[in-house]
């Protein structure tokens, strides 16, 4: 028998990566096609609804995004282009099956932090208004699902894409890290994240859900803990306080609660130190889901 076919945007990015690699454990009754933008830029409308008519897909999950704030900053038009009117489009072409669309707790200010659902939003830069105005498009449509990510640690195809590596780059290149204490966030690894999306999916459970790690943690945490895995970046990293901090406004506190979706999960969302306090072999991907099973 013929699979349903999933279609994964932003198979070249870090959680789009994740999903697909991950899908014949966590997905085997998919047929899971990743679509990068060399094959499909998803600001050409008529060359995505070519492809819709190819691939006639039961599932959209919605990776692909101007992700990183700098970019979305030095050209705001490029970022509601991918952001905002590519997710339209995508959406309406979904009307009739799910569609799962990852945003961002930068939708908030981090004034408040442990942010539910139910909370107001007010995104602080561009990348987080973008999200903000495509999840309204979204929400228009009660079948679809919109998943606020928290930060997400993980390998990405080009090496290039998280948190983790691009600290680890920044100290490669010989610059000192200043970690906040003051400044925090519910880091997830990208091999919880993306069993929680496949189970999602299987809930059948639409709707407006935050998903991130159990653990609130500063930037200065989340750096020190790193440091037991990544030992180069220990003489790099020092603390300090976003107070010092002269640039644009940055959220202090963007700690999401994620209970809603954890009450549809089969396994306990991990904290970032959890994760790490059982260390991965030599030679393993340390942030894919090999030792979910064991917490
Ligand atoms: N990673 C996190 O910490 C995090 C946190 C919160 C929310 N999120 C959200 O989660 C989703 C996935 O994040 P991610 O970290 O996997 O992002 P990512 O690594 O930056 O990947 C984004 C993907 O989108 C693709 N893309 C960009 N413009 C495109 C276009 N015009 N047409 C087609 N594809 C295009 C990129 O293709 P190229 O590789 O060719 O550029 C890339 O594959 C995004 O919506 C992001 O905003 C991520």
């Amino acid at each position: 028998m013929m699979k349903p076919i999933a279609l994964i945007t932003g198979a070249s990015g870090l959680i789009g990566g994740y999903l697909i690699r991950s899908a014949p454990r966590w997905a085997p009754r998919w047929e899971v096609r990743g679509l990068t933008r060399a094959e499909a830029d998803l600001t050409d409308g008529s060359h995505v609804q070519a492809l819709w008519g190819q691939w006639h897909p039961s599932l959209v999950i919605h990776c692909a995004a101007l992700s990183r704030t700098s970019v979305c900053e030095r050209d705001p038009a490029q970022a509601r282009r991918v952001n905002v009117d590519a997710t339209k489009r995508l959406a309406d072409l979904a009307h009739d099956i799910p569609f799962v669309f990852l945003s961002s707790d930068q939708v908030f200010d981090g004034l408040k932090g442990n942010y539910l659902e139910a909370d107001e939003i007010h995104p602080l830069n561009v990348y987080g208004r973008t999200k903000a105005e495509a999840e309204q498009v979204v929400r228009q449509n009660p079948a679809h699902s919109v998943i606020r990510v928290a930060l997400t640690a993980g390998t990405s195809p080009t090496h290039d894409r998280s948190f983790v590596e691009d600290m680890l780059r920044t100290v490669a290149q010989g610059t000192r890290l200043t970690l906040f204490t003051d400044e925090f966030r519910c880091p997830i690894p990208a091999g919880a994240l993306v069993r929680a999306l496949w189970e999602f999916v299987d809930c059948k459970q639409p709707g407006l859900y935050h998903l991130g790690g159990r653990e609130r943690l500063s930037r200065w945490e989340i750096g020190t803990l790193l440091a037991g895995l990544y030992p180069d970046l220990l003489p790099s990293i020092q603390s300090g306080s976003v107070a010092d901090f002269y640039g644009p406004p940055r959220s202090p506190d963007l700690s999401m609660c994620s209970d809603k979706i954890q009450a549809l999960l089969s396994f306990r969302l991990p904290g970032l130190r959890q994760w790490l306090a059982s260390k991965p072999r030599i030679g393993d991907d340390p942030w894919d889901d090999l030792r979910v099973d064991r917490q």
